[in-house]
């Protein structure tokens, strides 16, 4: 079985999917900290990091610019990056900008577009647009050449497949019959522009305080110029993705949803011809070996240590545990068995959220680990 920098090897680009909590931003950032610990220049794109841990990442703001993290943080913890780590939070508004500011044909199209209210609107709100500038900053940062490595964390989407329809839902939108029909130089647009003094529009344009119909015609025909350019740019991120310097990494938990979801999830991606890598299944309960060597003693040891209450209670808490920690087992063996990979790392619930450095580097203490060490570390926890 392999540890995360097997599965990386070669690799340009790690991204980390999977459904909604299951520690999608935690473990991009400790693979990212790792890598750049094996002597690589990586850069982590996060997405909404808890304070915390963008604190600890010194990421204070949103800045859309990645930003070096200071090595000294990491020496604190034992770790020592050879490389470097750089993090920047993804700021899916300010990508969309930057993007639209790229495909204008000069700086009065541009103007027009980002000045406008409705673009100002869709721009934030357009559903997928965040996964898919997720992908377009990742593109962006790939071409630049500046990293080894580039770690890419994925929004909490109620469903990891959302993110895989991202590109193509904005591209359906963008090639839609919706704007089509007001892009056409005799469509609606035009139409309404010919219009503009009507009644009608005036009395709407009272209503909702400013020109509506306006905004929207001028919207789409300036963004009529620029469809080409997503179009072409949306391929090449799409193929990028499909590249075989890309891996995925599928994230999940242990229960038996979240391990449906990433079945399914990597069945898609086979679907899709996405370069699969293997999963990592956070939060898992490890059985408890230790004590699980006294076996029928435990009861009566525990009884003579903590008294007959206490201790019945603390021999329940144990076999509930460990009821958790063989459900644990057989979902994860028969995810491997569904995906028909070895290629499955488990990485043990800790005692505490994971939201400095030193829980990322407790994380990699799983991830960039033999199967057998990972195994030992983990019964010595439990
Ligand atoms: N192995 C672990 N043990 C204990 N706590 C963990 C572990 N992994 C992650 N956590 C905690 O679980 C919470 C969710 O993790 P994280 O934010 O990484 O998930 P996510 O998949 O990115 O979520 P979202 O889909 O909301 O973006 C965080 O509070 C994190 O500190
Ligand atoms: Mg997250």
């Amino acid at each position: 079985m392999s540890a995360v920098d097997d599965l990386l090897e070669g690799k340009d680009i790690c991204i980390c999917a999977g459904s909604g909590g299951v520690g999608k931003t935690t473990t991009s950032a400790a693979i990212a900290a790792g890598m750049a610990a094996r002597g690589l220049r990586v850069c982590v794109l996060t997405i909404d990091p808890a304070k915390r841990l963008a604190d600890s990442l010194g990421l204070k703001e949103l800045g859309n610019e990645a930003r070096q993290v200071d090595p000294a943080l990491f020496a604190e913890q034992g770790v020592e990056i050879k490389g470097e780590l750089w993090a920047m939070m993804l700021d899916a508004k300010a990508t969309f900008d930057e993007l639209v500011a790229r495909q204008a044909p000069d700086e009065e199209a541009r103007d027009r577009v980002l000045g406008n209210r409705i673009y100002q609107q869709i721009s934030s709100a357009l559903a997928g647009s965040q996964e898919y500038m997720a992908m377009e900053k990742l593109f962006e940062l790939h071409t630049e050449d500046r990293f080894d490595l580039l770690v890419l964390d994925t929004p909490p989407t109620r469903n990891a497949l959302d993110f895989l329809d991202a590109p193509k839902r904005l591209t359906q939108f963008i090639e839609g019959r919706s704007l089509r029909v007001f892009m056409k130089p005799t469509g609606f647009a035009a139409k309404v522009a010919g219009r503009g003094a009507s009644v009608a529009l005036s009395v709407f344009k009272r209503i909702v305080g400013f020109d509506l119909i306006a905004d929207l015609a001028e919207f789409f025909n300036a963004f009529s110029g620029m469809v080409d350019g997503f179009q072409a740019r949306a391929r090449r991120v799409n193929s990028l993705l499909a590249d075989r310097r890309t891996c995925f990494l599928v994230v999940c938990g242990p229960q038996g949803e979240p391990v449906d979801e990433a079945v399914y999830f990597h069945r898609k991606l086979v679907e899709a011809k996405l370069p699969f890598g293997g999963v990592i299944v956070n939060k898992v309960h490890y059985p408890a070996e230790r004590l699980r060597g006294d076996g029928a003693d435990l009861p009566a040891a525990l009884a003579e240590r903590l008294g007959d209450d206490l201790g019945s209670r603390v021999c329940e808490n144990f076999a509930d545990y460990q009821a958790l920690a063989e459900r644990d087992t057989r979902n994860i063996d028969r995810l491997a068995a569904e995906l028909r990979t070895q290629a499955v790392i488990r990485v043990p619930y800790l005692d505490e959220d994971v939201h400095d450095l030193a829980g990322l580097a407790e994380i990699n203490r799983y991830l960039f680990a033999s199967a057998e060490q990972r195994e030992a570390r983990a019964a010595g926890r439990a």
